[in-house]
């Protein structure tokens, strides 16, 4: 690697000569340190690029991944995310949550709703899940992934997936997606072998959500 970059990648590593403020410090003091963490990983994190390993059946009600199910379900909550998989929070398993509340469509204009084919359902645990498509009509719409924080592109996606998985309990379950839930289903499930929307997005639409701030204020926040 060239030493210019080495130096300029070593600069974001290393750690701040200033003193933590107070609130840094509480920070750094109440993160957790090993997965699963309460933080969504980042992108250039290897866990997001790793394929990730089936959870046994009976292993499903086992208190560790009862607790990792928690873990993931409490941090889409506080992140106010409608999915988030098992390697967002540093733990290579085959695992997603999903959930879209009534609160969450209310920020969003009725006509986009349509749209795009939102529709509020209920949490899905969903464990070793399995993707058939079943229409295989390709809709470009923008997406993002709060491990490429800020960013969003149009992706493609196919208009109806199943997915065939199991749920919390450990029984199997299906969740035929369509529309808005297809897209949902589909990047979740493209975290389970490490592949991101970055990876599948039309390169030139890629968009830093804050441009037109950096603008306004004349900086960038760093
Ligand atoms: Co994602």
């Amino acid at each position: 690697m060239n030493t210019q970059i080495t130096r300029q990648f070593h600069l974001y590593i290393s750690k701040p000569t200033r003193k933590r403020t107070l609130l840094e410090q509480y920070r750094h003091w109440r993160a957790v340190k090993k997965p699963p963490y309460k933080h969504v990983v980042q992108i250039g994190d290897p866990v997001l690029r790793m394929v990730c390993k089936e959870i046994p059946r009976n292993e499903i009600t086992s208190s560790k991944v009862q607790s990792l199910v928690q873990r993931l379900t409490n941090v889409m909550r506080r992140k106010g995310l409608t999915s988030l998989s098992a390697p967002q929070i540093g733990v290579p398993l085959r695992m997603f949550t999903a959930e879209q509340m009534d609160h969450h469509l209310k920020s969003i204009p009725q006509e986009e709703i349509n749209k795009l084919g939102m529709a509020p359902f209920e949490l899905k645990v969903l464990i070793n899940p399995k993707l058939q498509i079943v229409d295989e009509t390709l809709i470009e719409e923008g997406e993002m992934c709060y491990s490429v924080h800020n960013y969003h592109a149009v992706v493609k996606r196919h208009k109806a997936v199943q997915i065939d998985a199991f749920n919390a309990k450990g029984e199997p379950c299906k969740w035929f997606a369509q529309d808005w839930q297809a897209r949902i289903a589909q990047h979740e499930f493209d975290h389970m072998d490490g592949v991101l929307f970055v990876d599948r997005m039309d390169s030139r639409t890629l968009t830093d959500s804050m441009w037109k701030m950096y603008n306004d204020q004349g900086k960038l926040y760093w």
